[in-house]
């Protein structure tokens, strides 16, 4: 992946990859599914985005809030909304990060299961393994739980499903900054809480943070369109299949491709007002979710 932080990447890959969950042999099966989704690969976006702000925070003068726990509960969340998004009853996917999706390879009675210990399993983590201060921690958190709940990434998926979006464009930015916009927002915003850094200093990380969400789904609209399978690890052309709203169905390839510029233009101006003293990760990452092929 050109362009990407790749240490962060490895960071985020070898913490995950030493993770268990069950305590015995009754449950290990259930372990195991939920590893096999979440070592499958995946670009690991939202952990690295956590561990890039955290360097940017640490650039601006504050200490280095050492993350990794927080980034890696972003990932075992992320995990889990993929694995449920697959399921017959919502998307019907049978590929994911280059493998059969977890309810072809377990069923779906386990990967219901993979996906809600996955999501226990990141709160217990963080609660578990995050330092910093009390305060701040359960900051970080409870803004974690929103980001992900029914103001979140799941109402934003049952707006999806349930094609409960308002109509017109600002309905559907409004879809794609919840199911999507919300995590990867609190990608960002959480080290910020975590650090013990407030408002007025957060107003243009939320800005940039929020863009940024919204940017990363038009582009997974317009890579659903134009993507190989081969490439993105996931079936091309799952939208059109299933009649979701999009970007490319509301404003076409052409006008999802603008938008993306525009978006990308927003996101670059206001990460350069939230830290004018650089963030070399951040920028990577911005322009790596405009450029992606995966
Ligand atoms: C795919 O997310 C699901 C969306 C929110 C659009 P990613 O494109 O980050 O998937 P992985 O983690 O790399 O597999
Ligand atoms: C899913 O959006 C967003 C989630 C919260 C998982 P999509 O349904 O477009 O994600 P992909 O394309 O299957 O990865
Ligand atoms: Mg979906
Ligand atoms: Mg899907
Ligand atoms: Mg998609």
């Amino acid at each position: 992946m050109a362009g990407y932080p790749e240490d962060l990447r490895r960071r985020v890959d070898a913490y995950l990859a030493a993770l268990r969950f069950s305590d015995g042999a009754p449950t290990s099966g259930l372990e195991e599914a939920m590893r096999y989704s979440l070592l499958a690969g995946g670009k690991r976006i939202r952990p690295v985005l956590a561990l890039a702000t955290a360097r940017a925070v640490e650039r601006a003068g504050h200490p280095d809030p050492q993350v990794l726990p927080f980034a890696a509960a972003l990932e075992l969340i992320h995990t889990y909304s993929l694995i449920h998004d697959d399921l017959p009853a919502m998307d019907d996917d049978e590929l994911r990060r280059g493998r059969p999706t977890c309810h072809v390879a377990y069923g779906e009675d386990v990967a219901i299961l993979a996906g809600d210990g996955l999501y226990a399993e990141a709160f217990r983590h963080v609660l578990a393994h995050q330092a910093g201060e009390p305060a701040h921690v359960l900051a970080a958190v409870c803004e974690l739980a929103g980001a992900t709940g029914v103001n979140g990434m799941v109402g934003g998926q049952y707006l999806d499903v349930h094609e409960a979006a308002e109509a017109g464009p600002a309905g559907l930015r409004a879809l794609h900054a919840l199911k999507t916009g919300r995590l990867i927002g609190a990608s960002v915003e959480c080290v910020l809480l975590l650090a013990g850094i407030t408002a007025p200093a957060t107003i243009p990380y939320r800005t940039f943070a929020s863009e940024l969400g919204v940017l990363f789904q038009i582009v997974d609209d317009i890579l659903d369109v134009t993507g190989t399978a081969d490439a993105l690890g996931k079936p091309q052309g799952s939208d059109e299949r299933l009649g979701k709203r999009t970007y490319v169905s509301e404003f076409g390839l052409d006008g999802a491709r603008e938008l993306a510029a525009e978006s990308l233009a927003k996101a670059r101006g206001a990460l350069a007002d939230a830290a004018p003293d650089g963030a070399a990760e951040l920028e990577q990452i911005t322009d790596f979710i405009y450029t992606r092929t995966s």
